[in-house]
């Protein structure tokens, strides 16, 4: 831990990395932890694709009903606040996420990629309007221009937000310290970007309970701690 510390305050561009990992603290499931992940309940192809968006929607709706509840019910924890006075005093300048919860603009950061998109909002599916989650949550999902209202988050099988993607990796390239925290690193092209920092002679590490497949290109990987404590560890002055 000291020598992230020092890794941290002598960086000149450190960009966060953050997964689902980053929320359980809050009470919000990730997808792939034995214990809790939401995959080992659900099946994402019967509920995360285009397709069952198509031809499953009444449980696709409740699915994402019941995520846009658990979210609404919920808040950032320590570890994200942490984040957001690292922005602001300057120690970390992005955090590029796969979390679709806001908790990172909650918490205060500004500078916040989301690479799948966003739960905090529905859109048509035919025509782009942006909808409120109540709508959906109220099963009024007909579009004015007769589409599809569905929740803005990237479901398997679409393509990530091109300019998301752009900022993503203009902020990977700037950095000279890329930080994972809680991702399992399994899901392209998100998985991408920590290799990427790697190769463009970041230094890269990787906070995650259980061991991911990019540890072996990590300079420094801290498994079996929580991110919060991990986070409240390195924020102290000493
Ligand atoms: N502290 C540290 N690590 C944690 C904590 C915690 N408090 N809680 C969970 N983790 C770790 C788990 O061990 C797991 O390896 O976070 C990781 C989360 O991995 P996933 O559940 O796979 O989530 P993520 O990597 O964000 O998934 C990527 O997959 O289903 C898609 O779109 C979805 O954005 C998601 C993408």
């Amino acid at each position: 831990m000291d020598n992230l510390k020092k890794l941290l305050h002598e960086s000149n561009y450190t960009v966060i990395f953050t997964g689902a990992g980053m929320s359980t603290e809050s009470n919000l499931p990730d997808f792939r932890s034995a214990s809790i992940g939401l995959w080992n309940k659900f099946d994402p192809s019967k509920l995360a694709t285009i397709d069952a968006m198509k031809n499953n929607r009444e449980e696709f709706r409740e699915f994402y009903t019941m995520r846009m509840k658990a979210i609404q019910n919920t808040k950032p924890h320590i570890g994200h606040h942490i984040l957001a006075t690292w922005e602001k005093n300057g120690l970390i300048k992005s955090i590029i996420t796969q979390n679709v919860d806001g908790f990172h603009q909650q918490a205060g950061n500004k500078k916040v990629v989301e690479l799948h998109g966003t739960l905090r909002h529905c859109h048509c599916h035919l025509c782009g309007k942006i909808y409120c989650n109540e709508r959906f949550i109220n099963n009024e999902t007909k579009c004015k221009c007769g589409g599809f209202i569905r929740p803005s988050v990237v479901l398997f099988g679409e393509n990530l937000p091109e300019e998301a993607l752009e900022m993503a990796e203009k902020e990977t390239k700037k950095s000279d310290l890329f930080i994972v925290l809680g991702s399992s690193l399994q899901v392209s092209p998100a998985n991408y970007f920590p290799s990427i920092a790697k190769r463009n002679g970041a230094r890269l590490v990787i906070v995650n309970m259980e061991p991911t497949p990019l540890d072996d290109q990590a300079d420094i990987v801290i498994h079996h701690r929580k991110i919060g404590d991990v986070l409240k560890e390195l924020n102290q002055r000493n």
